[in-house]
């Protein structure tokens, strides 16, 4: 059984992740419609994997004798400056998660719930993942600028996301 503090802190972080899954679609469809098929194809695939992570968490507040609230989830933004203000929103959004995992952590240890602490280790290592992937992501954007040169971007990104789908078809 879930202590409350473990249960509140988990059922907060469902919505988190149900806030990124729509933020990233957000972010997809703003990419597909300014004809960046390769970065709307990555935000898509990334809506998809947050969309995971909600429903771990739904699922492991259920198991362990809670209940996994499902929330009204604010509305993400429409509009967006650039590719570039797309993946540093990415990097801010991912480094606001990492904290809330942390926090998460941080409760377990406190109400010495060693059970749900190991569990949260996925997210843990989830999180370093992503912070990499989108850090690197920025990296290139920002050698080769807001320019027309995006086109290369946008194709090279359709490659990662390709090589990334056949590694997960040969798990
Ligand atoms: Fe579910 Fe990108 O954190």
């Amino acid at each position: 059984m879930l202590k409350p503090q473990v249960e509140d802190i988990l059922v907060k972080q469902i919505e988190k992740e149900a806030y990124s899954s729509n933020l990233y679609l957000a972010m997809a469809v703003w990419a597909e419609t300014n004809g960046f098929a390769g970065v709307a194809d990555w935000m898509y695939a990334q809506a998809d994997e947050e969309r995971l992570h909600m429903l771990k968490f739904v699922k492991y507040v259920n198991e362990r004798g809670g209940k996994g609230v499902i929330p009204a989830i604010e509305m993400p933004p429409v509009n967006f400056e650039s590719v570039l203000d797309l993946f540093t929103k990415t990097m801010t959004h991912e480094n606001f998660i990492t904290e809330s995992i942390n926090e998460i952590v941080g409760v377990c240890m406190e109400q010495r719930d060693f059970n749900t602490l190991q569990w949260t280790q996925w997210f843990v290592n989830e999180q370093i993942e992503e912070e990499r992937n989108v850090s690197s992501l920025l990296d290139k954007l920002k050698m080769i600028g807001d320019s027309g040169t995006l086109y290369f971007f946008d194709r090279d990104i359709m490659a990662i996301r390709a090589a990334a789908s056949a590694a997960n078809a040969a798990q």
